[in-house]
This record gives C-alpha cells, sequence and structure tokens, in this order.
C-alpha cells in the first residue's frame, strides 16, 4: 500500500478537522438509536463467571489434549466448538456425550468427573462455540458501545449492524474470525493491518481540488482516465470529470485514524474490543460461522 505515492504526504492523523467534521455531522443522530437498543442488564454475571472458570479448567485438564484448548480439534479429535453440527446439539445430550463417551471410538467416558464438571464443562463448550456471553472478553461491550457510537467516532465510518458511516468497512461480523489481539492491531495499527488484510487494491482516500476552487473529501470508489468517483464522507456520489480538476492528491494512508492507541486508554480500547466480539455474536453471524454443514 502507497508504494507509488511514498511516504511524503502527511498521515490522516494530522488531519484533525476531518474527525471533527465528521463528528459534528453524525454524533447527534446516533443517540435514539443507542437508546432503542440498551439490552437489560444481565442477571447473575458472576455466577456464570464462574462456572464458567470451573468449566474452563475442567476443559483445558480434561478435553484440550484431543480436542484442542480452544475446542477446534486436533490430530485426536473432531473440532467441537465451530462445527454447525456440535453446536446444534441440546445440552442434555452433550452431558450424555462427556459422561457416556462415545464407545468404539476415541471418545472416553467422562463419568467419574462427576455432574457438577459435566455441566459446567459443557457450558464453556458453549461459551467456545460462541453461544454465551463469554466472560473472557476483555472489557465492557456496553461501554464499548457507548464508544463507538460516541467519544470513539468509529460511527462515522463504520457500520454495525446496520447503523453507521459508509467510508470504512462493515464491522458487523469483522471479530467472529479474529482473536482479541488482531482487533486490537486494526485498531492502534492501522497501516499494518493494510498490509496483511489481503485485499489487492483498496479503494484509496483521496482529496480533490476543482478549477472552480470546491473541494472534495473522499474515497475513490471508481476512477478511469477521464472521470472520477468519489463518495465523500457524509454518503453522497460525486462524478468528477478530470478535465475540470486542478488538483489530486492520493493519501498513502487509510482514513483510520492511527492515533487509536494514544488516544483511547487501555481499557476503552478493551471495551470496544468486547464491543465488536458482542455484535458478532449476533443470531446473523452465525449464521455465516455455521459452514460446517452438512455433516454426515
Ligand atoms: C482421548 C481423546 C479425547 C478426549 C480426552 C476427549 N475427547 Fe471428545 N472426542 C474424541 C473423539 C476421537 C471424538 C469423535 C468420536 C467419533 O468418532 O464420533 C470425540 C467426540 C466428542 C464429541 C462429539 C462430537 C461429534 O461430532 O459428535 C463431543 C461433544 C466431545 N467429544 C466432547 C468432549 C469433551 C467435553 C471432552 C472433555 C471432557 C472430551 N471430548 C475429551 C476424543 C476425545
Ligand atoms: C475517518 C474514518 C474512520 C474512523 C473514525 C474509524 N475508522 Fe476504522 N477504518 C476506516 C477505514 C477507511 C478502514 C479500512 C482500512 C483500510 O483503508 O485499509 C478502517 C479499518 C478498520 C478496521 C479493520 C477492518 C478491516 O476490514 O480490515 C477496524 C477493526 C476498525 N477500522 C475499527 C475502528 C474503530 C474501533 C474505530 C473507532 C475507535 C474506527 N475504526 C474509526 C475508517 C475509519
Amino acid at each position: 500500500m502507497g508504494k507509488e505515492q511514498g511516504g511524503d504526504i502527511p498521515h490522516v492523523s494530522s488531519y484533525p478537522w476531518i474527525l471533527l467534521l465528521l463528528g459534528a455531522a453524525c454524533v447527534g443522530e446516533m443517540v435514539p438509536i443507542l437508546k432503542s437498543q440498551t439490552r437489560p442488564p444481565r442477571r447473575s454475571k458472576s455466577a456464570l463467571a464462574s462456572t464458567h472458570l470451573a468449566g474452563q479448567q475442567v476443559f483445558a485438564s480434561n478435553c484440550a489434549s484431543c480436542h484442542g484448548l480452544d475446542g477446534r480439534g486436533g490430530e485426536r479429535a473432531p473440532d467441537i466448538a465451530g462445527t454447525a453440527k456440535v453446536q446444534k446439539f441440546p445440552d442434555e445430550k452433550l452431558f450424555h456425550i462427556v459422561g457416556d463417551g462415545i464407545p468404539a471410538t476415541g471418545m472416553p467416558a467422562f463419568r467419574t468427573l462427576g455432574a457438577d464438571k459435566i455441566k459446567a464443562v459443557v457450558s464453556y463448550l458453549r461459551v467456545l462455540q460462541g453461544r454465551t456471553p463469554s466472560v473472557k472478553l476483555p472489557g465492557n461491550p456496553e461501554r464499548g458501545k457507548l464508544l463507538f457510537f460516541g467519544k470513539g467516532r468509529c460511527s462515522n465510518c463504520h457500520i454495525i449492524a446496520g447503523a453507521g458511516g459508509f467510508i470504512g468497512t462493515d464491522l458487523s461480523v469483522y471479530a467472529k474470525t479474529r482473536s482479541v489481539e488482531e482487533i486490537r492491531e486494526a485498531i492502534t495499527k492501522p497501516g499494518k493491518n493494510v498490509e496483511t488484510h489481503g485485499k489487492e487494491k483498496r479503494e484509496r482516500p483521496v482529496t480533490v481540488l476543482m478549477r472552480d476552487g470546491q473541494k472534495y473529501i473522499g474515497i475513490a470508489r471508481n476512477e478511469d482516465n477521464f472521470s472520477l468517483q468519489l463518495q465523500t464522507l457524509d454518503g453522497a456520489f460525486h462524478f468528477l470529470m478530470k478535465s475540470e480538476l486542478d488538483h489530486i492528491e492520493y493519501q498513502p494512508q487509510s482514513l483510520m485514524p492511527s492515533d487509536y492507541g494514544s488516544t483511547l486508554s487501555r481499557q476503552e480500547l478493551d471495551d470496544l474490543i468486547s464491543f465488536l466480539v458482542s455484535t458478532s455474536k449476533s443470531s446473523k453471524a452465525r449464521q455465516s460461522a455455521d459452514n460446517g454443514e452438512p455433516d454426515p
């Protein structure tokens, strides 16, 4: 990315006015959405947490050697976290499989663990499957949501579950396939992320000055020798003739601000990550993860 432009154009984080502009335009509209989506308070979170902790320990010492620490399978046993078939098993069925084993296969019986531990390991398996709000979230998703639509201004550029801006990537299911650390890097080191992302041609941020003095800042969505289609930060498309252009400047970097690592605290980043992870677990996100089908 940015090879042909060189590194001499100032990075977008030195254009704080872009953010100001965006902030003024969008933040106000988000408030009603936030209100209507607020979930009821979660019950007995600490009880849930201690069950998960117990289950995690049982899993680590009894199951991980074959199924892997994350349940995604290993040489000796299949994936029991990511497969749609196992995700659909009711709790009782899992309880019996673990207690009785699967005769004539490599799956041993764990009756000796006792009912409580088996229940705990089954509920932890649900966490690995992404079916329960995971207590392994680094932060608080509710606070992360407020940050996303408020102070962090992420929603100026990113859509989550239908709400937000169009310039950045839709992040609704982004966290589904990424680890907490990968998400943290994507937020705090966006340049790096671009390189590893694998998309050949990023749509490029540009600043355009027209002969009549009009200025546009946005993303070049389409371009040929004679024309440029530009989407400005308010979402509007502009069809510009190159003959009427005075000056066009491609930004070497993504529009994604590069200074979140310093403007947001570690706690705030954790909250944001938790928010992204929690939205990726919505039912819509889960369907796209159910790609283990059909199973024998
Ligand atoms: C010694 C290796 C081993 C250990 C330890 C082990 N498993 Fe398994 N497990 C297997 C194998 C092999 C299978 C596949 C059996 C088959 O062929 O159907 C399996 C199958 C399963 C299945 C059913 C998967 C399906 O597709 O139907 C579940 C659920 C499961 N194991 C959970 C657990 C849990 C929970 C633990 C820990 C309490 C555990 N296993 C420990 C080897 C193991
Ligand atoms: C000024 C617009 C803008 C703002 C504000 C912004 N982003 Fe971005 N973000 C982008 C763009 C554009 C990309 C695509 C990266 C690229 O160009 O390669 C991106 C990429 C990302 C990615 C990686 C997505 C991918 O497909 O690789 C994550 C995660 C992300 N942003 C999260 C956030 C979070 C969280 C915030 C708020 C703290 C935020 N962004 C604020 C514009 C923005």
